[in-house]
């Protein structure tokens, strides 16, 4: 079999990318963009945002290692996962990082000892945690904590930087972003009563990408933040963290058909990938991420309970999904919007291949363009 017919397989088509880069940039004017790249850190993907100007931010230093080959400045780089190994902290402050996020005591000890003079940013928690992707409720305090925590590092010797915040992915209301913005408001005016002038105010991520229905368009979100910004006691840089959004529309995964079974009265349709190798937000959403499916066979449909290929039985994708009828072994699905939090996930749980990751679009060096051809 030749590499690029094995599956699963997913392909990430970079000009999508670059085209979710260029609809966010113009929906958040002013704000700078850090992609988490925990959500798909294949390389080319990483190379295409960079070359675009857009910046990342990190939840390890393995994921710094990435960045820093493409001629990524480590000093632009935010380090947001709020509790940290201090071997992480050590080694990614040497590497030149400088901006961590934090959201407790303890946790500025370990910067203080080991990322001396680091720009700290708070962690507050975002009160609306209703995202379809269930992601928040371990992070952040509350604005009064927060005041007090960037009082706490500047006693250690670090500079209070700002205000961070994740509204929870795949957040389907713009007005998620309203209270959040208005605590970091408060946040700002107590501090300025203790000589404190912060610089940034960080919005996280869960900017949506479309699933089956079309997500709120984004200049909505635009406007919700760009009111809150201005609502802030004095201008700061606004920064986001988007992952899914940049990156989910771009990704198709293909997958082979390995076995169909009548069970019940139903269809169920068998896949060389499922949720432990790739779609594990099937899992963590209680399969309400709804992935838009298609097949080879391209007709009369039916519905079918779609399955991954272990023993497992909390590893099925969809439940009633349209596919071909008479779809067999051998047979292909395609499945779509699936760039984000997918090959990062996956695992290779009752000895399954995790997805090989291809990149489809783009300039390629002969200065030609490959394209998506599976539709
Ligand atoms: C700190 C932080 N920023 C940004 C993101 C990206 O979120 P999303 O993919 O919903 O945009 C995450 C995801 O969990 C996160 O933890």
């Amino acid at each position: 079999m030749r590499r690029q017919e094995h599956t699963p397989r997913l392909l990430m088509d970079l000009d999508a990318v670059a085209a979710s880069h260029r609809r966010m940039t113009a929906a958040l004017p002013g704000v700078t963009l850090h992609y988490a790249m925990k959500c798909n850190d294949f390389p080319p993907v990483l190379s295409t945002l960079n070359d675009l100007g857009c910046r990342f931010e990190i939840a390890s230093a393995r994921e710094l290692d990435l960045l820093l080959p493409l001629g990524v400045d480590a000093g632009q780089v935010l380090f947001s996962n709020p509790v940290k190994a201090p071997a992480q902290i050590a080694r990614t402050h040497a590497l030149g990082v400088r901006r961590f996020a934090f959201d407790s005591v303890a946790e500025l000890d370990k910067l203080a000892a080991l990322a001396p003079g680091a720009e700290v940013f708070v962690r507050i928690a975002a009160p609306d945690i209703d995202s379809e992707v269930p992601s928040e409720g371990k992070f952040g305090v509350d604005p009064g904590a927060a005041a007090a925590l960037l009082l706490t590092a500047r006693d250690r010797g670090l500079r209070p930087y700002g205000i961070a915040f994740h509204v929870g992915s795949q957040m389907m209301r713009p007005a998620a972003w309203r209270a959040p913005l208005t605590a970091a408001g408060e946040i700002m005016a107590r501090l300025a009563a203790d000589g404190i002038r912060l610089e940034m105010v960080d919005l996280g991520g869960g900017f949506p990408a479309r699933y089956d229905v079309p997500p709120p368009p984004a200049a909505e979100y635009g406007a919700v933040i760009a009111a809150g910004l201005s609502t802030l006691p004095y201008p700061v840089r606004a920064v986001a963290e988007p992952g899914r959004a940049l990156v989910a529309e771009a990704g198709t995964l293909v997958a082979t058909v390995i076995g169909t079974a009548e069970r019940a009265g139903r269809r169920w349709v068998h896949l060389d990938v499922g949720a432990f190798n790739g779609l594990m937000e099937s899992l963590e959403t209680g399969n309400r991420l709804h992935f838009p499916v298609w097949d080879s066979l391209d007709r009369d449909p039916v519905p079918c309970h779609l399955t991954g290929p272990t023993c497992d039985s909390q590893d099925t994708i969809l439940f009633g999904v349209p596919l071909s009828r008479g779809l067999s072994t051998g047979d292909q699905v395609f499945i779509g919007s699936a760039g984000a939090y997918t090959s990062v996930y996956a695992s290779s749980f009752n000895g399954f291949d995790t997805p090989f990751v291809e990149a489809v679009g783009g300039s390629r060096p002969d200065g030609t363009h490959r394209t998506l051809a599976v539709h």
